[in-house]
């Protein structure tokens, strides 16, 4: 426990009683005394930071006066100006009061407790920044090996990852013979055609442009697989949830990439496989998934945003759509009322024409530009074609719809086509909801 102690005390306090007092009171480790600036001078107070082997920390009257403590005392305030000394030394470290005021005739003391610490403001940034400037790379990548000196600590950083009951689930395949990559780069090829063909015209040029791999490119490629029945029966925390072992691998793949940034070496997630196929290529054993495919190596330069983001593919979600306070739904802003206010302000977007039938009407599927809003309680077969959105209330359904416009918009869509095919007052709801999301994000909107 990280003690913090407040030490109020007159001038000439004899150590002993000081010492008294602190044994009395507080028995863990004091890692903090604090005081009122003017007070450091005290032999007494000297004496106690060295037997403790504390840090001292000094707070003017000021600071002091400006913590609200439990016992404050007229008194204390005409002689020190402020209230309190020792509780409000205490707080003022930021610590919690677990004791409050104790006196001897010559002395105050009160306790506290420190949390454990962070780290220092110029090692946090750093954390930060590795995170922000760490990127998914697919371009510039250079023909020089990665030594193991280099990657053995990156490969140890994922390894390092938390997993369900500690089940460490997953393994590293390292691929560099030209052959295996060539064979990989085949399959990503005839998936990226699959996703073209899925696309609308316009959205499909754009595609054409965006490089989705670096398989040949990067001297090293990385499968990390997971095997989810690691450890047998009795895994901690995994009974409940068998996805939590896949949780796992892909933390480890985010360290990977963390760690790998930090030494300069570019890492693009390429997920362009049909699993079995890519299974077989790399001579996979049957009980084993793959969860990431990773290329590797030196680049020319690390892009200052997101690659998808500089082509003007899709945007990032702004985090406050993201943070819901107790219950789902409520965010500090509400999405309804944020998206009304966008709309005065919003510039007309240009981009891809979705058609979005609220309703349960699969049969249209096929037609790329088409998306299924399926309002009904039953979960329809998985298909990105149709969003399930079982609102529970007119209000939710309205939230769902702008929700689902603004987040077709950081998609690039440019104009909502909105059809309401099973008509019902959630239906009509989540119509209104896509207009006004539409409308927030500058997108034109018709109705079929
Ligand atoms: C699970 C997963 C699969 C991905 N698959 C691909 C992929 O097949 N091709 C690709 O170009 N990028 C892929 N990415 C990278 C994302 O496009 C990228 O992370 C996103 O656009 C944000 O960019 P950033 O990572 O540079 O911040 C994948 C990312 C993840 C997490």
């Amino acid at each position: 426990m990280n003690v913090v102690i407040g030490v109020g005390l007159r001038s000439g306090t004899p150590y002993t009683e000081l010492i008294e007092l602190v044994r009395r009171h507080c028995s863990g480790d004091v890692r903090v005394i604090a005081t009122r600036t003017g007070r450091e001078s005290e032999p007494a107070l000297q004496q106690l930071v060295d037997e403790l082997g504390a840090d001292l920390r000094t707070f003017s009257a000021a600071e002091l006066a400006g913590c609200e403590t439990p016992t404050p005392s007229d008194r204390v305030l005409h002689l020190t100006g402020s209230p309190s000394v020792a509780e409000a030394a205490v707080l003022a470290t930021g610590a919690h009061l677990l004791i409050p005021k104790q006196q001897s005739p010559n002395a105050t003391l009160a306790v506290g407790r420190l949390p454990a610490p962070g780290y220092p403001a110029d090692e946090r940034e750093v954390v930060q920044r590795v995170i922000a400037e760490r990127r998914d790379v697919r371009r510039g990548f250079l023909d020089v090996p990665v030594a193991d000196a280099v990657l053995m600590p990156v490969l140890e950083a994922a390894h390092r990852a938390p997993s369900v009951g500690l089940s460490q689930p997953w393994d590293f395949l390292l691929i560099r013979d030209a052959g295996t990559r060539r064979k990989v780069h085949d399959l990503a090829v005839a998936q990226r055609d699959v996703f073209a063909v899925s696309l609308p015209d316009d959205r499909r040029a754009a595609f054409d442009g965006l490089k989705v791999e670096a398989i040949l490119d990067a001297p090293l490629n990385i499968a990390v697989t997971c095997d989810p029945g690691r450890g047998g029966r009795h895994v901690l925390g995994r009974h409940a949830d068998p996805r939590t072992t896949r949780f796992s691998a892909a933390i480890a793949i985010q360290n990977f990439w963390l760690a790998a940034r930090a030494e300069g070496l570019g890492v693009g997630w390429v997920s362009f496989f049909e699993p079995g196929e890519i299974a077989a290529v790399l001579g996979l054993p049957a009980h084993l998934e793959l969860i990431g495919y990773l290329c590797v190596g030196y680049v020319d330069e690390f892009a200052p945003a997101p690659e998808l983001v500089r082509s003007g593919w899709a945007r990032r979600r702004p985090v406050s759509w993201a943070i819901h306070q107790e219950q789902w739904g409520h965010r500090d802003a509400s999405i309804v009322t944020d998206a009304l206010s966008a709309a005065q302000t919003a510039v007309p977007a240009a981009g891809h024409r979705i058609q979005v039938l609220v309703g349960g009407e699969t049969s249209r599927l096929r037609e790329p530009d088409v998306l299924v809003v399926d309002l009904r309680a039953e979960q329809p077969p998985p298909d990105f074609g149709v969003l399930w959105r079982p609102a529970r209330t007119p209000e939710e359904a309205l939230e769902y719809g702008v929700e689902i416009a603004r987040d077709l918009a950081l998609q690039n869509a440019g104009h909502l086509v909105v059809q309401v095919a099973e008509r019902s007052e959630h239906a009509e709801a989540l119509a209104r909801g896509l207009t006004i999301g539409a409308s927030a994000c500058g997108l034109t909107h018709s109705s079929a």
